[in-house]
């Protein structure tokens, strides 16, 4: 079949990122990953292996070398074209780090300590290094540098790209010029994966960095393990199987996953649940988890040939690197710097 072109000149511009900090969840999936497959079809997409941002908490080099191309892979495998985003790695476009820079130079000291990711994170190192602080600057680098329109993730950035959004008027407005286009969050609500909860406790987030692993599905994880984790996920009291956040936190966050791997709204699945317990809706949830999560295992492991993926991302860089330019140098020029030549 002929590809379809590559869209250029497309009116928006999408931006996001991902870690390359631990093994990616079905959170992940369903709260990102999955929409920057739909966004490529509508605007002129990048998504970015954030390396930096791993950074700043301790990392084995070794695994993040590793777990770079990995996140990489599963971009791919998780429906994203590279013909027609831009796939790249953070570091590789030295512009994200300039950027960062010259942004905290107009960011307070008190925003960032504000950030909940900041001190939720800050509460469980040893060290707390200054990147950890300034964590959000290079977000907002990443997002301005590239004149983004739209953002999407999870709603646990939310506040992180309000403080984009800030540091962007407020650099507008200095110069009287826009500089930094305003992005706009792109974030689900919560019955359609914008927080998808931890198995285990469903008023803990599913995330990579959790103390609690077993309530996470992983993208990677094998059948049998998914089908295990789902069969020991807590449930609420009652056993009637229906959607309410508060009072039925455990089994609304199941149904949640099981709509968004299905097809299926909300309401068909209490209907079709209707008249059982809580162990057939699980033993149906694990299947359509596993039909959801095995093609883009297959296609994750074809992604495994030496210098595969390695070359996506050297085209990804070839095609980020000119657009950062030009922003920067204009923000450089408006500072006062002196241009090289
Ligand atoms: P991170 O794992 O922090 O690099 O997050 C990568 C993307 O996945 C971000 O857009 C997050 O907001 C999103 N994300 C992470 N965990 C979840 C979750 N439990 N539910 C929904 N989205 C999530
Ligand atoms: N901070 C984001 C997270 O942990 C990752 C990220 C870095 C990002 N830069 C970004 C997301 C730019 C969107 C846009 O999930």
């Amino acid at each position: 079949m002929v590809k379809p072109p590559a869209p250029r000149n497309m009116a928006k511009r999408v931006f996001s990122g991902v870690q390359p900090s631990g093994s990616l969840t079905i959170g992940n999936y369903l709260g990102a990953l999955r929409n920057f497959a739909k966004l490529q079809y509508e605007a002129d997409c990048l998504f970015c292996v954030v390396d930096l941002h791993a950074l700043t908490v301790p990392q084995d080099p070794k695994e993040l070398h590793q777990r770079t191309l990995d996140v990489a892979r599963i971009f791919v495998a998780s429906g994203i074209d590279p013909n027609r985003a831009t796939i790249f790695v953070q570091s590789h476009v030295p512009a994200h780090s300039e950027l960062s820079w010259l942004l905290e130079c107009t960011t307070y000291d008190g925003e960032l300590r504000r950030m909940t990711q900041y001190k939720d994170k800050a509460s469980r190192q040893e060290v707390v290094t200054s990147g950890l602080l300034t964590y959000p600057v290079l977000m907002a680098a990443d997002i301005l540098l590239y004149q983004s329109d739209e953002v999407p993730v999870g709603d646990d950035q939310k506040q992180h790209l309000e403080l984009a959004r800030d540091i962007a008027v407020r650099v507008n407005n200095r110069f009287d010029e826009e500089i930094f286009k305003v992005p706009k969050p792109y974030i689900p609500p919560r019955a359609a994966g914008g927080r998808i909860m931890n198995l285990q406790d469903p008023y803990e987030k599913m995330s990579k960095s959790t103390e609690n692993p077993r309530g996470n599905i992983g993208i990677l994880d094998s059948p049998d393990e998914i089908r295990k984790k789902i069969r020991s996920a807590v449930t609420d009291s009652g056993r009637e199987i229906y959607y309410d956040e508060e009072n039925k936190a455990a089994v609304s966050n199941l149904m949640v996953i099981y709509s968004l791997c299905s097809g299926q709204s909300l309401d068909e699945i209490q209907s079709n649940y209707a008249d059982s317990g809580y162990g057939d809706f699980k033993k149906d949830l694990a299947e359509v988890v596993v039909e959801t999560l095995t093609p883009i295992q297959k296609r994750f492991a074809e992604l495994s040939e030496p210098g595969v993926i390695e070359a996506i991302l050297a085209e990804g860089r070839k095609k980020a690197e000119p657009l950062a330019l030009p922003t920067l140098n204009r923000f450089r020029d408006r500072l006062g710097l002196l241009t090289h030549s």
